[in-house]
């Protein structure tokens, strides 16, 4: 119901031109401005290979934010469709899709569509300092330049599975994060997956709906330099 809704807010939208549109959905927490995001890429420079023997999690970041085109590409190997009936980046159970991913920037934090490729603005100003106090003070959530929140809603799987989905749910974010990991690594970004943090602390931050319980922090930056700021 909740993509229904979702879906046709972006119809309105779409139908309007691309200018950032106030929008509500049925999520609690959504309510601010649509944005559109650049189409992902399909090719790039660096082997799968590549990508696996060069990850490595990386906690010192630069001050260099990310642009555009670097947010959709990683949220798009995070969640993003890529199949015609709904498919994802990343396997689901049942193909139920129980992940909901959030991203947090220096500008507010928004929640991603993965239907639509977009992102809705959820609040606005920098809550990376509260975040990291949430996540028992690691300074790397506070200076990456964007923090993707990998959420669940266990219920969507429990339909169907009952008890076997809280398994299979973890084994799914920990899919989405790898994938955010070695798209991390091909487009020469560091990144950390952070699993040490108050689960109602991140949600009280965040704004989150109760039913979206947050599973995994992955701040992503440019690699910290000699002499970079
Ligand atoms: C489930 C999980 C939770 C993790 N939580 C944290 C964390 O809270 N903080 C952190 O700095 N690193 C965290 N890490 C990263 C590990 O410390 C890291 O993967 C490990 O030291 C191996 O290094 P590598 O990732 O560079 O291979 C976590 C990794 C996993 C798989």
């Amino acid at each position: 119901m909740r993509w229904v809704v979702m879906g046709l807010v972006v119809a309105l939208v779409a139908g309007c031109g691309t200018d950032p549109a106030t929008v509500t959905t049925d999520v609690g927490a959504d309510v601010g401005a649509l944005i559109e995001l650049p189409e992902p890429r399909r090719v790039g420079d660096h082997s799968l290979e590549e990508a696996l023997a060069a990850r490595r999690s990386i906690r010192d970041f630069s001050a260099e934010p990310l642009d555009d085109a670097e947010l959709s590409q990683l949220l798009w190997a995070t969640q993003g469709v890529t199949a015609e009936r709904g498919g994802r980046t990343a396997p689901s159970a049942g193909a139920l899709y129980p992940l909901e991913i959030y991203l947090v920037t220096a500008q507010g934090w928004f929640h991603y569509a993965p239907n639509g490729h977009h992102l809705v603005e959820v609040g606005v100003g920098d809550v990376r300092p509260q975040l990291a106090a949430a996540a028992l003070g690691q300074e790397a959530v506070a200076a990456a330049a964007a923090v993707f929140v990998v959420t669940a809603v266990y219920e969507r799987t429990a339909v169907k599975y009952g008890a076997r989905a809280e398994r299979y749910v973890h084994l799914e974010a920990g899919h989405a994060a790898q994938n955010l990991l070695l798209q991390a690594v091909a487009d020469g970004l560091a990144a950390v997956p952070i699993g040490a943090f108050v689960d109602a602390d991140v949600q009280s931050v965040l704004t989150l709906p109760a039913d979206h319980e947050p599973l995994y922090l992955v701040p992503v930056g440019y690699p910290q330099t000699d002499g970079a700021p």
